[in-house]
């Protein structure tokens, strides 16, 4: 699927003052959607534990994203739904100890069925964290134009997007999946700047996944890392422009 303007946008060039970034772009999953509220419904189909579920969840998720778009030129690029899916099925065979790996994949996917489906339900509809919606429309009444620049596919986000309750509120939605390349390839980071016609210097990306703020940094954005489980940084020499507690730091950028 296309990326798709939700909105039309204002001029970038025009919304922005001389001082201040042009445009704010948003990574999508564990910035504006807690990828761990998915945790109290694991716990309850897996007793004990849900939180260990969506840990491994979410880092096979990750890592999947990294393999298929390093290895053999991208020839085994899958959507982020598609490697979503093919975690939580690592994550329930991990946590349920099925690691005999003679066991038919078919018969897993037969006994596991019900809680596959209902995690997916799920992250269809993860919880935003709570002061984002005043922060979108904060930024959204100040002509600031807002936008999402995510691994998620076209379908994931929207859908996302629609239970937040953010529909209207976002300028762009982005989506790396027509160029099938992940974060943190520079391809993917480009979008961005395609997308709004500024150059990634003008623009703020926000994210809460201290590689994705690392990975945006090198390519050129200001940067702002949301720290929300004051987690130390990457230990790789480069820093964040900015980092702060919750979404709220990003108007630090647009003072009035
Ligand atoms: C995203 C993943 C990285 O939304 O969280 O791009």
């Amino acid at each position: 699927m296309e990326n798709t303007k939700l909105t039309p946008s204002s001029s970038p060039i025009q919304a922005c003052a001389a001082q201040r970034p042009c445009a704010v772009l948003f990574d999508a999953y564990g910035t504006l959607f807690d990828v761990y509220s998915v945790a109290e419904l694991a716990e309850q189909l897996f007793p004990g534990q849900g939180q260990a579920l969506s840990l491994v969840w979410r880092d096979k998720q990750i890592e999947y994203t990294r393999l298929v778009t390093t290895s053999n030129h991208g020839a085994h690029y899958q959507p982020f739904g598609e490697l979503t899916r093919a975690a939580l099925i690592y994550a329930i065979k991990k946590i349920t100890a099925c690691t005999d790996n003679t066991r038919a994949t078919d018969q897993f996917l037969i006994d596991f069925e019900p809680q596959i489906e209902l995690l997916l339900t799920q992250y269809q509809h993860l919880d935003a964290f709570p002061e984002n919606l005043g922060v979108l429309q904060q930024l959204k009444n100040q002509g600031v134009p807002i936008g999402i620049l995510s691994n998620g596919d076209a379908a994931m986000l929207h859908a996302a997007v629609h239970s937040a309750g953010f529909d209207g509120l976002l300028d762009q939605v982005i989506s790396v999946d027509p160029i099938r390349k992940y974060k943190t390839h520079p391809d993917a980071y480009a979008l961005g700047e395609q997308a709004t016609g500024l150059p990634a210097s003008q623009i703020v990306f926000v994210s809460s996944n201290a590689w994705d703020a690392l990975g945006a940094t090198w390519y050129g954005y200001q940067t702002l890392w949301v720290n929300r489980y004051q987690l130390p940084f990457e230990e790789l020499g480069t820093q964040p422009h900015r980092t702060g507690h919750d979404l709220r730091a990003v108007l630090d950028f647009f003072p009035n």
